[in-house]
């Protein structure tokens, strides 16, 4: 009866990913729990097989790995896992999708336009900058519709730099989704499956040193000031709380996501993207939200395993 924590793989986000595992995999043994570390190759089904009682802990982020076929396998094999199906995570991890399918559930998100590469070729930049000036403004945000980190995101502020942030964009991915970029306060919200059903955890406030909240704020330490509880009202607090249960009803998640938010100047929340497997490193905002809630990261994760279980 043994916990397999899947992490690393291929993905750009692989780095990140085995910090996660080996966050999550310490504070499980700290507890007693018979883990095993997988970075995940070509061996995982032997893996599996050798140890059919266990339960899964998929803990990849970025494309493989976060975008369901993982999970797909997983279900295929029968083999229990913490967190959403490989079905909702399909949804979840494209931005162009979930924007779409979350903003019908009357749930804000900023004025978005999806573009495969093959348009922004057959158009050209100088007709894709007009258009797009027209229907968004600037600032705007760039981003790849499938991917994490902040890796391929670049925000705008004038023409010129649409196209090269088009480019940063399509590094990773065949779609970019460009975007209002909210000017506010940004907040991270999880939501935890526990006895009761899905709560929400206190949100983080972020506030990057540098002002972007890019791949090296993320991931460096000092980097970022994290805020929890956020220093916002706590009306405003419960309306993000709110929009990331929506968020999670809405996308059909389980267990637990993470809700990224801007809240604007007028002080209401907006969506800006939801995680199907939150980072769980030293540096990311599920923990620290636990850890305010006055919760182990271990303890909670040994009750999503049993819920898997079931
Ligand atoms: N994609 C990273 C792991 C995060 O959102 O936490
Ligand atoms: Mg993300």
């Amino acid at each position: 009866d043994s916990v397999i924590v899947l992490s690393g793989g291929l993905s750009h986000e692989r780095d990140v990913s085995l910090r996660s595992g080996q966050r999550v995999t310490r504070a499980l043994q700290e507890l007693g729990v018979d883990v095993l570390e997988h970075d995940v190759d070509s061996h995982l089904i032997t893996l599996l097989r050798e140890h059919p009682d266990s339960v899964v802990v998929p803990l990849l982020h970025g494309e493989a790995g976060e975008d369901g076929s993982l999970r797909e396998v997983l279900d295929l094999l029968e083999v229990p896992y913490v967190g959403s199906t490989g079905a909702a995570c399909r949804v979840a991890f494209d931005k162009s999708i979930a924007t779409r399918v979350v903003a019908e559930a009357g749930i804000r998100t900023p004025v978005q336009v999806a573009l495969p590469h093959e348009i922004f070729r057959e158009l050209g930049a100088a007709a894709l900058v007009r258009a797009l000036g027209q229907r968004i403004g600037f600032p705007m945000m760039v981003k790849p519709s499938r991917s994490g980190s902040a890796l391929g995101c670049t925000r705008v502020d004038e023409p010129g730099q649409l196209p090269g942030a088009m480019v940063a964009a399509y590094a990773y991915g065949s779609v970019a989704v460009v975007e209002q970029f909210v000017e506010g306060t940004e907040v991270a919200v999880g939501v935890v499956e526990r006895g009761d059903g899905p709560q929400a955890l206190p949100a983080v406030e972020i506030r990057p040193e540098s002002g972007t909240y890019d791949y090296a704020a993320r991931y460096t330490a000092g980097e970022t000031r994290f805020l929890c509880p956020a220093e916002i009202d706590p009306a405003t607090a419960a309306a993000a709380a709110e929009m990331a249960l929506r968020v999670h009803e809405v996308l059909g998640l389980a267990h637990l996501s993470r809700t990224d938010i801007m809240i604007d100047r007028s002080g209401t929340p907006v969506f800006l993207e939801t995680n199907v497997a939150p980072g769980l490193t030293a540096t990311s905002t599920v923990p620290i939200a636990l850890e305010s809630a006055g919760l182990g990261i271990g303890e909670v994760l040994l009750e999503l395993v049993a819920l898997a279980r079931r």
